[in-house]
């Protein structure tokens, strides 16, 4: 196959890739269990790239025609200044490079800092934010993400509200800990008019506890809000790996992405890279392309984008994730965090 090194970005599976996920720091200001140890080992500050190398990488991949950055972390905002990225990024949204624009930036937090930062996000021009809350009771938030920030959070989707940026909530399912609370999630995500999408936990990283004892097949929870509201599968798609339903009596929009339970690899269009300026062709596969190095060569235009046409050559058709039986280890070493979420 001909590649070619200034076109749009095409994988060997003629997926097109028109999303970038940019992963701004691994670190975060909590421990949510399924996602890290307490004692996580962060990358030393050195090794992660600095915002204006982030920026030139942003811009090359706009230039193979990403229309669409999420920045994510670990926890975006706890890196300090990335509201400057955040704003030099927004300056470029809807500006034709030849390959089509920057039509999105966004952002996926846990909202301990949006209080903060809201207004700043909304100003450069951020229109929507994930945020990721798996439950609404104090204790159970406490428990999970081994700190007791949950006032800080709802403060900060408050904030994210008041200044008009669209929510959507984010919520790991987790078998026997926010279980029962999942109905009661989404009636009120959808009473304050927000999106939800229930995600199943994915082997990503050792972490304390076993992920068997927690994974919830979605199938089944899909199953019991079915005995209590109808579901009508919707033709609404993001572009991701959801697949979204209306619930007729609150007539808000449930997400569901299952990669564990039905797999929509086939249709993926992203691609991430870690802090550190490594790409990951797939979030559950081991292929990586270092940018960094492309960044940091002597003409790193041509590096990056000759980095990118190996990262369509190499990127792999589908993840394998299974969480059959207990005591497995993770399909990868890597947590999300590293990956970006
Ligand atoms: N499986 C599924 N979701 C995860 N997240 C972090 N680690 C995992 C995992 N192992 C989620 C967070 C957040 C998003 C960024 O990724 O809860 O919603
Ligand atoms: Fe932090 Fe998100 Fe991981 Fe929780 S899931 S520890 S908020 S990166």
């Amino acid at each position: 196959m001909q590649m070619n090194s200034s076109g749009p970005l095409v994988d060997q599976f003629q997926r097109r890739i028109s999303y970038l996920r940019l992963s701004v720091t691994d670190r975060c200001d909590l421990r949510c269990a399924y996602c890290m140890p307490e004692r996580q080992v962060f990358l030393p500050r050195a090794e992660v790239l600095s915002l204006d190398e982030m920026h030139d990488l942003a811009l090359g991949f706009i230039a193979r025609g990403i229309t669409k950055i999420r920045l994510t972390g670990g926890e975006p905002l706890v890196r300090r200044d990335m509201i400057d990225l955040v704003r030099a990024l927004g300056r470029r949204l809807g500006q034709d490079t030849g390959q089509g624009a920057l039509e999105e930036l966004t952002l996926t937090t846990n909202g301990t800092r949006l209080a903060e930062f809201a207004d700043d996000l909304a100003a450069a021009g951020v229109k929507r934010v994930n945020i990721s809350l798996d439950t609404r009771d104090r204790a159970t938030f406490a428990t999970l993400a081994r700190r007791d920030a949950l006032p800080q959070v709802l403060e900060g989707i408050a904030a994210a509200q008041a200044a008009g940026l669209k929510v959507k909530i984010n919520v790991v399912a987790l078998k026997g800990v926010n279980e029962a609370e999942l109905p009661e999630l989404i009636a009120w995500a959808h009473d304050q008019q927000f999106a939800i999408t229930l995600i199943e936990v994915m082997p990503l990283g050792e972490v304390e506890e076993d992920r068997f004892d927690h994974y919830l097949p979605l199938s089944l929870v899909r199953e019991r809000l079915e005995s209590r509201w109808t579901l009508t599968p919707s033709e609404y798609r993001s572009g991701g790996p959801a697949r979204y339903f209306t619930v007729a009596e609150t007539g808000g929009r449930l997400g569901l992405i299952t990669p564990l339970t039905n797999n929509f690899c086939d249709g993926c269009n992203r691609i991430r890279v870690s802090a550190t300026g490594q790409l990951f062709a797939c979030l559950g596969g081991t292929e990586q392309v270092d940018l960094r190095a492309a960044l940091r060569s002597p003409a790193p235009d041509a590096a990056l984008s000759e980095a990118l046409d190996l990262a369509m050559r190499i990127k792999p058709l589908r993840h394998h994730f299974v969480i059959d039986r207990p005591g497995a280890a993770p399909a990868l070493a890597r947590h999300m965090s590293m990956t970006g979420g």
